[in-house]
């Protein structure tokens, strides 16, 4: 495959782990300059490894979406270590479930907020400000299927969180097209991570739930669901504008 991204600067935040680390290698490994983002240092550095193990380029950066300061001075610093910022994933998520609508625990439903949906609006306020200064950029937003294409009981919070991911991503889209900003959204089903494990399954176990639930009978691995990110932040995508591409094996279809 040709190298799509040589020399663009690419943020991703949630990359310490599951499909982000996914996505931050599959950048990298076509060219890109990779800034790994989140709260966590240690799972950074090994992102940051693997990725110059594979012959890439990458640094790692702490930051809290949920804190607006922290999420600009993350684009801050991308600009200053690589000298700008060409495309933004914004993936860093957290998931709560377990509860019905009425029996919601109020924490829980501000995490998800603060987090799942405030956090990508502070990213994508950071981002914007920079890319339209800056001849424009592409974002891609990692919503879900749960929520904007399906919904299922006891997993309210989360659904409502990435419900809004994706209506927020086709909104913002429409905002910024015309400041050379194209963003859009993918949207995975359940996915090669641990967030996809229900409470103490073990992988063989959903591996067997995943045959009765999803037409396609498993699970998206990170590098499919990557494969879709990359797409949407690559030239090839220049017409799409407030897409929300669902990759999950048929749930939603
Ligand atoms: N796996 C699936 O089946 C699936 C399906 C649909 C959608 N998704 C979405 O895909 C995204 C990635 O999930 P995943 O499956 O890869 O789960 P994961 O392994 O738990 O990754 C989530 C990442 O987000 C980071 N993060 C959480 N809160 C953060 C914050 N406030 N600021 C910065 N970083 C933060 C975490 O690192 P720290 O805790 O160190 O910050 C972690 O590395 C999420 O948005 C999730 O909702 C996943």
């Amino acid at each position: 495959m040709s190298a799509r991204f040589t020399d663009r600067v690419v943020l991703v935040t949630g990359a310490g782990s599951g499909l982000g680390r996914a996505i931050a290698l599959a950048f990298a490994a076509e060219g890109a300059k990779v800034v790994a983002a989140g709260r966590t240092a240690g799972p950074l550095d090994a992102t940051v490894a693997l990725i110059e193990a594979a012959g890439g380029t990458a640094a790692a950066v702490t930051a809290d979406v949920a804190d607006a300061g922290s999420t600009r001075e993350l684009v801050r610093r991308t600009v200053e270590v690589f000298g700008g910022l060409d495309v933004a994933v914004n993936n860093a998520g957290v998931f709560r479930g377990g509860h019905s609508a009425a029996d919601f625990p109020l924490d829980d439903w501000r995490t998800l907020l603060d987090i799942n949906v405030t956090g990508v609006l502070h990213a994508l306020q950071a981002e914007v400000a920079h890319m339209r200064a800056h001849g424009g950029g592409a974002i891609v937003n990692i919503a879900s299927n749960l929520g904007p294409h399906v919904r299922i009981p006891g997993v309210f919070g989360y659904q409502v969180s990435k419900a809004a991911v994706s209506a927020m991503t086709r909104a913002a889209a429409l905002d910024h097209i015309a400041d050379g900003v194209r963003i859009n959204a993918v949207s995975p089903g359940a996915s090669e991570s641990t967030m996809s494990l229900l409470p103490g399954e073990t992988e063989a176990e959903r591996e067997v739930r995943m045959k009765e639930q999803s037409p396609l009978g498993r699970i998206s691995s990170a590098a499919e669901v990557a494969a879709a990110v990359l797409y949407l932040a690559s030239d090839a995508a220049g017409s799409a504008v407030g897409t929300d591409l669902v990759i999950d094996g048929g749930v939603s279809a």
